[in-house]
């Protein structure tokens, strides 16, 4: 099965990802954990894209159409894929359309996550991440012991693109440039939506109800 998670900043696909991945066994692939990873070690494509992460920006389509085929051609997502975070603009819709039918690979849904925006202030605020890419919330979504990852003991951190003027940049860039794709997808047919808001669980239990279907 392969499956896009669309949704604006914080809705919870990263936290949504790691239980669909456990149990449908797709491969979890974050645009944004792959940035942060180049950024923490310093390659040229992380030190690119750094500027636009802090700023709250996207990075350019060109620089992500690259990682996404890379990504997808390696024999680890045969079994199948779930993208989070990609595409994020018409033009990377359209190159993904172009790059799957050479591997034999389509799209089986998208999921969009809705959740209003005053909401995912309030959640990227209170975020701390794990750089094995789990993600929690201070009142939410507590860890268990506090400042380490429930799943693999690491250090939590703040996101540098979680601070005030960059969230609201991303929430801008989110509806002027990846919100089109909900039309874009439901033209195809291949669209569903999830409401975003309420308990963790709850939404899984959405999320499972589609994807038993499939
Ligand atoms: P990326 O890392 O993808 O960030 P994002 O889209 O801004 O999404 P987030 O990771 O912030 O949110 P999420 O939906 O995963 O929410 P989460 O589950 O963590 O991208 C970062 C940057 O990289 C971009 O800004 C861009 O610069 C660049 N980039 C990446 N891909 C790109 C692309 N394709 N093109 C161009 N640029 C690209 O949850 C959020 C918080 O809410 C957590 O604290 C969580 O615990 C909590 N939470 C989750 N669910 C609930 C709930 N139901 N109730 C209460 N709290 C909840
Ligand atoms: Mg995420
Ligand atoms: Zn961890």
């Amino acid at each position: 099965m392969d499956i896009i998670l669309l949704g604006p900043p914080g809705s919870g696909k990263g936290t949504q990802a790691k239980m669909i991945a456990d149990k449908y066994k797709v491969k979890h692939i974050s645009t944004g954990d792959i940035l942060r990873e180049n950024v923490r070690n310093g390659t040229p494509l992380g030190n690119e894209a750094k500027k636009f992460m802090d700023a709250g920006q996207l990075v350019p389509d060109a620089l992500l159409v690259d990682i996404i085929k890379d990504r997808l051609a390696k024999p680890d997502v045969k079994g199948g894929w779930m993208l989070d975070g990609y595409p994020r603009t018409i033009p990377q819709a359209e190159a993904l359309e172009k790059i799957l039918p050479a591997l034999g690979q389509k799209i089986d849904v998208v999921l969009n996550i809705d959740v209003p925006d005053a909401e995912l202030v309030n959640r990227l605020s209170g975020r701390r991440m794990c750089k094995c890419g789990v993600s929690y919330h201070l009142q939410f979504n507590p860890p268990k012991v506090a400042g380490k990852c429930d799943a693999c003991g690491g250090e939590l951190y703040h996101r540098s693109d979680d601070q005030a003027e960059a969230i609201m940049k991303r929430l801008d860039a989110y509806h002027k440039q990846t919100q089109p794709l909900i039309d874009y997808y439901t033209k195809k047919g291949i669209i569903a939506t999830i409401n975003g808001a309420g308990d963790i669980k709850a939404i899984f239990g959405d999320i499972t109800k589609v994807l038993d279907k499939i």
